[in-house]
């Protein structure tokens, strides 16, 4: 009988466990649900998502008072910011990395479109070019060598500025989308680079060149070499490198490819992609930093009305 009783008592206390688990479930599944009603409801104001806010900035409403910062706030209305956080432009806080890195890619175009006159993207003659330069164009060595050290230079410094970033946390809210714009930035600077190396058509250049590219073969699904390559009909014919070398060896076709993406296309991109950037930074509302301070010694009296 006992046995039956407690059998019986453990059943309804199951019994009773299973209701409650039961209720709490389906008061579980009722607040997904409202969740994920909510969730849906910001799908249909994308204006109002996080993502929205952080790639498109949110229009100003419509008083005298947000009419004039929407003034003040416009890059093109006011080049200049309205006011600027004295803590967060010092040295001290950024580096001053990503201005020098700015001022590095001007010395690059500049030294680049002089480079331009004397040099010919076709096998032979580009080195033959490189030794005139150096040896009998007037300056030609200064020229050459302004350019290639500040290229190494650039390389640097964008890295640094980037660990700065990182360091000083700026990457987060509302800086997610300048933060992928100089991702983009930092491949584009890498790239210039290294579009750079095969131009002088020496050892170098070819080597380095060959090694690359090389890789490209292991891309998976686009390269022959790689993961499911074949499967796609990848052949050294017809994969990503024989794209980025205009052929299946590193030959003149390579040498003219490297000269439009490193004279023409990346810097047109990059250009591009700093305007945006430079532009991020002013709409992110300026460069980030410690809560700005005013000294006692600027803070004007109270005016008696
Ligand atoms: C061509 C390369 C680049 C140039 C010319 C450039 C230029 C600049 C300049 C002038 C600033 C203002 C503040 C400062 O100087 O530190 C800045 C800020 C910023 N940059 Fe860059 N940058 C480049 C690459 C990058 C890279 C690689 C990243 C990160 C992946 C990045 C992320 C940012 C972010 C998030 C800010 C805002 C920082 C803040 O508000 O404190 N930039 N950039």
């Amino acid at each position: 009988m006992a046995d039956t009783n407690g059998q019986s008592g453990n059943q309804s206390g199951n019994g009773a466990a299973g209701k409650s688990a039961l209720t709490a479930l389906v008061a579980g599944s009722k607040e997904v649900k409202t969740r994920a009603l909510q969730e849906m409801e910001t799908y249909k104001n994308p204006e109002k998502t996080d993502l929205w806010k952080s790639v498109l900035r949110v229009k100003h409403d419509e008083t005298p008072r947000s009419r004039a910062l929407g003034v003040l706030s416009n890059v093109f209305l006011h080049l200049h910011p309205a006011k600027i956080n004295r803590d967060a432009v010092s040295y001290s806080y950024t580096w001053g990395m990503g201005g020098i890195s700015f001022y590095i890619y001007i010395v690059l175009v500049f030294t680049g479109a002089l480079l331009m006159f004397y040099y010919h993207p076709s096998k032979v003659i580009a080195f033959r070019d490189i030794l005139y330069l150096e040896h009998d164009v007037p300056f030609g060595k200064l020229l050459r060598n302004m350019h290639r050290w500040a290229a190494h230079l650039m390389v640097i410094t964008v890295e640094l500025h980037m660990f700065r970033v990182f360091l000083t946390g700026s990457y987060k809210k509302p800086r997610e989308f300048n933060w992928a714009v100089g991702v983009i930035l930092l491949v584009l600077t890498l790239l210039l680079s290294f579009t750079g190396y095969l131009l002088p058509d020496d050892q170098l250049g070819f080597w380095a060149v060959t090694v690359g590219t090389n890789m490209a073969r292991a891309t998976p699904m686009l390269g022959h070499d790689g993961p499911f390559g074949s499967q796609f009909g990848m052949t050294p014919f017809n994969d990503v490198r024989f794209a980025l070398l205009g052929g299946s060896i590193v030959d003149s076709n390579a040498l003219l490819r490297a000269y439009i993406w490193h004279c023409v296309a990346i810097p047109i991109i990059a250009s591009t992609f700093m305007v945006v950037h430079f532009w991020r930074i002013r709409k992110d509302g300026g460069i980030s930093g410690p809560a700005p301070m005013m000294m006692e010694s600027e803070i004007k009296p109270l005016r008696k009305v």
